[in-house]
């Protein structure tokens, strides 16, 4: 039985070895196919999702794996994989740095471990619970720190907005842009979420309820001193809509304003 550790290392090796095989196909995605409607599907996303699942099924026969192109389930009462084998595929496709792989782990209805490997930027975020959040680039290992802005109106947010069609945003979603200085769309919720954790934004928010995007976030940014909550400031979990993390310090004006629109 691997300890704690040992399976944290795990976790960090997968999401690495998936963001070489990213590296190893940058500029060069292969065939894409459109899942639904502005859904991508490049061949890389299933080499990964490929290598993640066998890497961890070889290891772990007995956990349940949940990944965002093949599927899977969730366990009750032992451990679950969530896994987003590219996360940022629409950037991915178009040769965008911003792309990454994100491995949790989730027991007991808990995001227990977690690692975003953004290789393009050098980057492994990870997180364990109770163990604090980490970068790190060339070797060097540094704890992640969030931000320590006070006030909204100082607040650089960041979220991915679709305005295709001029369709109206949630309009909550709408007021804390408002009500902010600046938006960030990164196209990937695993980079946005690990740079509320390192301090480079204020507040994240996410309006869908894919749990493989939010769970890192709500990891890294808990044990880099912040907060993560669903929409309506209620624990996040599985099947939360949305995800709202933030340095802490924001979290209840963030709140306030999202739920009074
Ligand atoms: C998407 C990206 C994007 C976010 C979408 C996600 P994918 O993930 O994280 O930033 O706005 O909600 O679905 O499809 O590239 O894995
Ligand atoms: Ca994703
Ligand atoms: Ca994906």
């Amino acid at each position: 039985m691997d300890t704690p550790e040992e399976l944290h290392g795990f976790v960090c090796e997968v999401a690495r070895r998936a963001g070489e095989l990213q590296l190893s196909r940058y500029e060069d995605p292969g065939e894409v196919k459109q899942k639904a409607p502005k859904d991508f599907v490049t061949e890389v996303d299933l080499l990964c999702e490929r290598l993640m699942v066998d890497a961890i099924t070889e290891r772990y026969p007995d956990d349940a794996i949940l990944s965002e192109e093949q599927g899977g389930s969730v366990s009750e009462t032992g451990r679950t994989w969530l896994l987003d084998p590219v996360d940022g595929t629409a950037n991915f496709m178009k040769a965008n740095p911003m792309f990454c792989a994100c491995v949790s782990v989730v027991e007991g209805g808990k995001v227990t471990h977690a690692a975003v490997a953004a290789p393009r930027l050098g980057d492994l975020y990870h997180a364990r619970l109770g163990g604090g959040a980490y970068r790190e680039t060339g070797g060097v290992r540094t704890p992640l720190r969030v931000s320590d802005t006070e006030k909204l109106e100082y607040g650089i947010v960041g979220a991915d907005l679709s305005l295709y069609g001029g369709k109206p945003q949630d309009p909550g979603v709408e007021e804390v842009l408002f009500g902010a200085w600046q938006l960030r769309a990164l196209g990937s919720a695993g980079i946005r979420g690990a740079w509320i954790a390192a301090g480079y934004l204020d507040v994240s928010i996410g309006t869908r309820n894919t749990a493989w995007d939010y769970a890192p976030t709500v990891l890294l940014v808990s044990e880099a001193g912040g907060r993560a909550t669903d929409l309506s400031g209620e624990p996040w979990s599985l099947s939360s809509r949305g995800l709202i993390a933030t340095n802490a310090a924001l979290h209840q004006e963030v709140l306030a304003v999202l739920n009074r629109a």
